[in-house]
């Protein structure tokens, strides 16, 4: 099945032609964060202005990168939220009156169940269930038991900040535009992780939630206590970049560590969202993957990692495959239905 794909949850306006959730055939990504940058997070107003212009010539380009006309195009998937609302209804709106108008089917999808559906863009190997999925993005921290790709359980999420805004966040104390999570990573490079204490967030509590905000202050006190930020050398930067990174890591672990103590029988640890492109974060999960009888898997590209539109419509087949939508109803109320957050 041929779905073309519509993501436009935030800053990114994306499409994509994906072949049975697996195949990507196109993933055409334009992003105004450049322009957010000089405001040091994302403008609303701004993000819903760039999905605008860009909207009609992302989808004209994933379908002539594919080879394809609209009459091999089976099906439409589209970001349903959560999101900005401005930006999700400019794709929301496109992809109803595009399906209305070429009469091919629609199916909204939940943001995070297209994160969720990332690790199947491009593999050709088998995938098997039940996965034990973190999802790690600028929005949300959340581990997700997955039994199917229709059935998944929650079982921790952030009781305040996002892992990837304590990145970004953190980032702005080291001066780095947004979104800073990949420069702090850059920055923490070689760095000595244990040069200032960080604290363990929720440590004395058997959760798989996580909290980032102390870990937030704790970085901007390191900061004080050694003078400010301007005062620090360039190595002392680097080990501050390294200790928080690392706390922000470790605790994600700890978080997992807890899940995979609670649920037995896991076959597979899956991370995915922008803070999976993280290597820092990676290579821990690659040491406690190697101490269990599980396999870890992430995205294939970098690509798939951020918000694109080939990740919505691999979750849109699956949902489509497991799900029908029925064929006896109007299909305008299909859509409004399967648009419903
Ligand atoms: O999934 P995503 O593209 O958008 C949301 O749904 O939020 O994630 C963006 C987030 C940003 O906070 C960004 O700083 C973070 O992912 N991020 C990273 C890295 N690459 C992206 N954080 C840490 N290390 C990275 N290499
Ligand atoms: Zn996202």
């Amino acid at each position: 099945m041929n779905i073309l794909g519509i993501e436009t949850s935030c800053d990114e306006t994306s499409a994509s032609i994906v072949v049975d959730g697996r195949t990507v055939l196109s993933n055409i990504i334009a992003s105004s964060a450049a322009e957010q940058s000089a405001f040091g997070g994302v403008v609303p107003e701004l993000a819903a202005r760039r999905q605008l212009e860009c909207i009609v010539p992302v989808i004209q380009q994933s379908l002539s990168e594919a080879g394809f006309s609209w009459n091999q195009v089976d099906a439409m998937a589209v970001t349903r939220g959560p999101g900005l609302l401005t930006s999700l209804l400019v794709g929301t709106t496109v992809a109803r009156i595009l399906s209305s108008v070429v009469k091919i089917p629609l199916v909204g999808v939940h943001h995070t169940m297209g994160h969720l559906s990332s690790p199947w863009l491009d593999c050709s190997e088998d995938i098997f269930f039940p996965i034990l999925s973190l999802s790690v993005s600028g929005g949300h921290s959340e581990i997700w038991l997955r039994e199917s790709h229709t059935k998944q359980q929650l079982l921790g999420r952030t009781r305040d900040d996002a892992a990837g805004e304590a990145f970004d966040k953190g980032a702005m104390l080291f001066g780095l535009p947004y979104p800073g999570g990949p420069a702090l990573s850059r920055m923490a490079v070689g760095g000595n992780p244990h040069y200032a204490t960080f604290p363990q967030p929720l440590h004395a509590e058997k959760t798989c939630d996580f909290s980032f905000s102390g870990l937030k202050t704790a970085l901007k006190y390191a900061m004080r206590d050694r003078g400010g930020f301007a005062a620090l050398s360039v190595d002392e930067r680097r080990d501050l970049a390294a200790g928080y990174e690392f706390a922000i890591c470790s605790h994600l672990l700890s978080g997992l560590q807890h899940a995979m103590h609670m649920h037995s029988g896991i076959r597979e640890l899956h991370i995915v969202g922008g803070v999976s492109a993280n290597s820092r974060l990676r290579e821990m999960l690659l040491d406690f993957v190697r101490t269990q009888s599980i396999a870890l898997r992430m995205p294939l590209k970098l690509a798939y990692c951020t918000d694109n539109a080939a990740m919505i419509a691999s979750a849109g087949y699956f949902l489509l495959r497991d799900q029908p939508l029925k064929a006896s109803e109007p299909f305008a109320t299909q859509a409004s239905v399967n648009l419903q957050c």
